[in-house]
């Protein structure tokens, strides 16, 4: 139904017969690209690169080229098609990163990277996390703007909200347009409001187009699709991995010239190598996972790791791949048939309660906990950071963000429907600002190998006993009405982890939570944005240390983990570095 939409997307304005050189449009060959000069290369057509590229490439004199390694998939329902979503999991759609412990971190590999196959909430952090950004670098770079105010206004730039019609408000929906963009790329509908602090239970908007359908609004149907047939400075090639960057000059700061890159297919890993270069910047945008191996790829990374791989370290950024910070999902089920489940599409109810919330009376007990065990996570997280000292200001920061601002330190994501998982009603809950740091370190050589992803679940315990909270004020929460009304008894894990005075002890509980949680897909940090002292591995205009024209624009840079699902602030960071990026030419 969404097709008469999507038109000829794949290579229709690419006819080789019309254009000679430079195509432009959406291109799965490298005719016409390989050797070819670029103002800008961005490295990842996901969620950052295509708004990245959109922006820039809106000067006609600025020529861009992006190159995606997933095919151009937005004719595939599993794509455009919301209610689908999972679909695409462990198919030729998803990277499907091994981590450790058997867990997967699912990814895009497809044209809109994570944007084209995520659940589509549409969420925000609270004020102060990224207020926290701002503390994190050079004071000298305050006026650059890494606060709430400085990136609210772009957050808004990317939105398009579609305000709630008549039946969505007899339902109870309500909306604040204040905190809405109206005239941005990415849809956004059905809202409850996403105003500056999430502490709350909330409906939420999500990134699809209500007018179209419920039409999944991704960084390629917003911000590449409307365009693709005009802009002819802007070609994204599609099915080929950027191998590694090209460096005209080889001493600090060092010089990118270009990109190298191969085929990608499902059958095909390609062996010729083509290059293009790149006049100005080379912009990386391969998400968390990636963006950091392709540094380390061509370079740039700790000697300690590329010396043994025979990479000659041109620039031994120790940090590059380290500060990952990924968060921990586990479910919770009741059963039940008298649920009054109504309506279509995807999920978007959620809590988010806060530290206070998840422990009540016991609040004063983990506060002092939390105060007193810094320099101890600090230093057992220190190897997969800069240094214990730069992770302990790194950690008040964040424990401020949990203390005075009372940000939320779990999201209770409701799955309600006949057909769901494990029964009538279904919680998946998760743990969002964890302490536990980890790393992506490449392997080999190689570059279609995955590198190492190390996220060091649950190393600092703490992140545990939150997990744990969470999962028992959930019990808690299923035992009370409306929800104890309405339902048979909790399901899962039901009597897996037998009740007590305490509503499960807590090794009952822990055992559970090992024994079944999975990753919540929302790895970020691993170029992280903070002053070098710090371990940042870009400063404040993104831009990696000690290069002249490399950037990172992609959730890579989030110094540390937000309440919030991401793909919003992913748009409103993209956006922010577009103007950057014009801004120092
Ligand atoms: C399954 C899933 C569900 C999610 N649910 C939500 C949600 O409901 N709401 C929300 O806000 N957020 C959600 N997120 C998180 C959010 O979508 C991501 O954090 C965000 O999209 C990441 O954007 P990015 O630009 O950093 O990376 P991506 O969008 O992943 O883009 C990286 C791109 O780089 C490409 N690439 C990688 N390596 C190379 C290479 N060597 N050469 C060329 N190309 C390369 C990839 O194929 C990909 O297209 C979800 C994520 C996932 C994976
Ligand atoms: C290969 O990838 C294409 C493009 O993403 C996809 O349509 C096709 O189903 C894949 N084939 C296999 C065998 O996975
Ligand atoms: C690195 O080079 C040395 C010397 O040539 C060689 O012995 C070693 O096997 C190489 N290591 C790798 C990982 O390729
Ligand atoms: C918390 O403390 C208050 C006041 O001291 C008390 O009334 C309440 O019962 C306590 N709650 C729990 C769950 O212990
Ligand atoms: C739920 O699953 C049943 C059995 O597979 C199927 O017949 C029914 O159509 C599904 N309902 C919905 C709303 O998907
Ligand atoms: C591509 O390379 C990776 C890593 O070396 C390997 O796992 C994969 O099987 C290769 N794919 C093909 C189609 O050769
Ligand atoms: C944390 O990781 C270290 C290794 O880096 C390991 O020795 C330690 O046992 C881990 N601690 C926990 C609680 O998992």
């Amino acid at each position: 139904m969404f097709l008469t939409l999507l038109l000829l997307a794949v290579g229709s304005s690419v006819s080789k017969a019309a254009i000679a050189s430079p195509v432009f449009g959406v291109t799965s060959s490298p005719d016409g690209i390989d050797g070819q000069s670029y103002d800008y290369i961005v490295i990842g057509g996901g969620t950052a690169g295509l708004t990245v590229a959109s922006r820039l490439s809106e000067d006609p004199a600025v020529s861009v080229l992006v190159v995606e390694a997933g095919a151009d998939d937005r004719d595939n329902p599993e794509v455009f098609d919301i209610y689908e979503f999972t679909a695409a999991f462990f198919g030729p759609l998803d990277w499907a990163y091994p981590a450790e412990e058997g867990r997967t971190i699912n990814s895009g590999k497809t044209l809109g990277g994570s944007s084209s196959i995520n659940g589509g909430l549409w969420t925000r952090g609270s004020m102060a996390q990224y207020d926290a950004w701002t503390t994190l670098l050079e004071e000298s770079d305050a006026d650059v703007g890494w606060n709430w105010n400085g990136l609210f206004p772009y957050m808004r730039k990317s939105e398009h909200f579609l305000p709630p019609n008549a039946d969505q408000i007899t339902k109870g929906a309500e909306f604040d347009p204040a905190v809405h963009g109206s005239s941005g790329p990415v849809f956004s509908s059905f809202s409850h409001g996403i105003a500056g602090h999430p502490n709350c239970v909330t409906m939420n908007p999500l990134s699809i187009n209500y007018d179209a359908n419920d039409l999944r609004s991704s960084s390629a149907q917003s911000y590449l699709t409307p365009v693709e047939n005009t802009r002819m400075n802007w070609v994204t090639l599609v099915q080929h991995l950027v191998t590694k960057i090209v460096w005209s000059q080889t001493t600090i700061p060092l010089v990118a010239s270009g990109i190298e890159f191969a085929t990608y297919t499902n059958t095909t890993n390609g062996t010729t190598r083509y290059t293009a270069h790149a006049r100005k910047e080379v912009i990386l945008a391969a998400g968390a996972i990636r963006s950091p191996a392709i540094l380390q790829l061509s370079g740039v990374g700790d000697s300690d790791l590329l010396g043994p791989l025979n990479i000659t370290t041109l620039l031994d950024l120790k940090t590059v791949g380290k500060n990952l910070q990924e968060q921990t999902n586990t479910a919770m089920a009741c059963g039940g048939t008298g649920f009054p489940v109504d309506g279509t599409g995807p999920d978007d109810t959620i809590a988010y309660p806060n530290l206070f919330q998840l422990f009540g009376n016991a609040s004063n007990a983990k506060v002092a906990e939390l105060e007193s065990s810094i320099p101890e996570w600090a230093a057992s997280q220190a190897v997969n950071a800069y240094s214990a000292e730069a992770l302990e200001t790194i950690f008040r920061a964040q424990a401020d963000i949990v203390l005075t601002d009372k940000a939320p330190m779990i999201e209770m994501y409701y799955v309600t429907g006949p057909n769901v998982t494990f029964d009538q009603i279904a919680v998946n809950l998760w743990q969002l600002l964890p302490f536990s740091r980890g790393q992506v370190a490449i392997v080999s050589t190689d570059p279609f190998e995955y590198p190492n992803i190390h996220v060091n679940y649950f190393n600092v315990s703490f992140d545990l006993d939150i997990q744990v909270a969470g999962l028992k004020l959930l019990r808690k929460i299923f035992r009370t009405p409306p929800i104890s009304d309405l339902s048979t008894g909790e399901t899962v894990p039901g009597a897996a982890v037998p009740d007590d005075a305490e509503g499960g002890s807590d090794a009952d509980w822990e055992a559970y939570i090992m024994a079944n949680f999975g990753s919540v897909m929302h790895p970020v940090g691993t170029t992280a944005m903070l002053r070098r002292e710090l371990g940042g591995v870009v400063d404040a205009h993104l831009k990696v240390y000690d290069t002249a024209n490399v950037r990172v624009v992609d959730a890579s840079i989030f110094p540390i983990q937000l309440s919030a699902h991401l793909s919003a602030t992913v748009y409103g960071v993209a956006e922010k570095a577009a103007d950057l990026i014009k801004a120092a030419q």
